[in-house]
């Protein structure tokens, strides 16, 4: 990590469940790097109790947020200035969640109201966490804002059902506020697109353990990690990428770009045997 890439910078860190979230890693190497930041997670996640520990390993205050309520979004903001002392110069949107993912209903079978939350958590709040800062001026020129996306928003994943749904809107989000955030304020807002993660979210998907063998067989750099997840929104978050913004970015070890590898192959020519 590069010492005091983040020196001075302020923001905000949501979606830390444990020590595995790739928001957790975020927080550990902002931290590294200079940062002061708020966390924040669901008041439910709260009762896990964990976040409390990367807090006092970071220095940070705890503020809990709904993501899908906005009362709950502009006291965040408010209160993180107020405590951070000044306008942020980064966010992390890492937030997830599908009910029918979790009960195993089919994507042929959907409840459609679970679907209608689970796009609201997954997706509609990233809309919710950009209004409440637009709104409330709170982001500092030059300033940066991440969330975290999966490729099946491009490409079909069978078992990531409508999950793959709420991250194409995700993105698409993304494009449509970074303009007005990129036009208005010179803040930039991007989607970093990142590999099969075992995290809580990420291993509540069927079949998680198969593929994320699969895809690490398929990139010629093989999965990437969530700490190195963690150093790529680092980098995003400091000064060495005030132009990138609107973009969706693979971090996948080039799985996104791959046909077919030799590894996968082999299996099924050893098949044929
Ligand atoms: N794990 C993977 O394989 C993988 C791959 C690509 C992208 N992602 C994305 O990375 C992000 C972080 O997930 P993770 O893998 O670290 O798992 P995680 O389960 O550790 O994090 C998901 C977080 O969402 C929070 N959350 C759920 N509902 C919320 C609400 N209403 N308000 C506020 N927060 C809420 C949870 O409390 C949790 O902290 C998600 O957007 C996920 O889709 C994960």
């Amino acid at each position: 990590m590069l010492a005091n890439l983040l020196e001075g910078k302020r923001g905000i860190i949501f979606g830390a469940l444990d020590e595995n979230s790739i928001a957790w890693k975020v927080a550990e190497q902002a931290n590294e790097a200079g940062a002061m930041f708020v966390l924040t997670n669901a008041p439910v996640a709260m009762r896990m109790g964990a976040i409390q520990k990367l807090a006092e390993k970071c220095g940070s205050e705890v503020i809990p947020a709904d993501a899908t309520n906005m009362e709950d979004l502009e006291n965040l903001f408010t209160k993180s200035e107020e405590i951070l002392g000044g306008k942020l110069d980064f966010v992390l949107h890492s937030i997830g969640m599908s009910i029918n993912v979790r009960k195993g209903k089919h994507y042929t079978d959907l409840n459609h109201d679970w679907m209608a939350k689970g796009w609201d958590i997954s997706a509609a709040s990233f809309h919710r966490v950009m209004q409440t800062a637009y709104k409330l001026d709170s982001m500092a020129e030059w300033g940066s804002i991440v969330a975290l996306t999966y490729m099946a928003a491009q490409r079909t994943f069978p078992d990531y059902s409508d999950m793959a749904d709420n991250k194409a809107y995700l993105e698409s989000i993304a494009r449509s506020f970074g303009y007005h955030f990129g036009k208005n304020k010179n803040v930039r807002v991007n989607t970093i697109s990142q590999s099969p993660t075992p995290t809580t979210a990420g291993s509540g998907v069927k079949g998680f353990d198969g593929f994320i063998s699969y895809a690490d067989k398929m990139s010629p750099l093989g999965n990437a990690t969530a700490d190195d997840c963690a150093a790529y929104v680092v980098s995003l978050f400091s000064d060495l990428t005030r132009k990138v913004t609107m973009q969706n970015l693979y971090h996948d070890g080039g799985f996104s770009n791959m046909g077919v590898s030799d590894a996968v192959m082999q299996q099924f020519v050893d098949e044929d045997k």
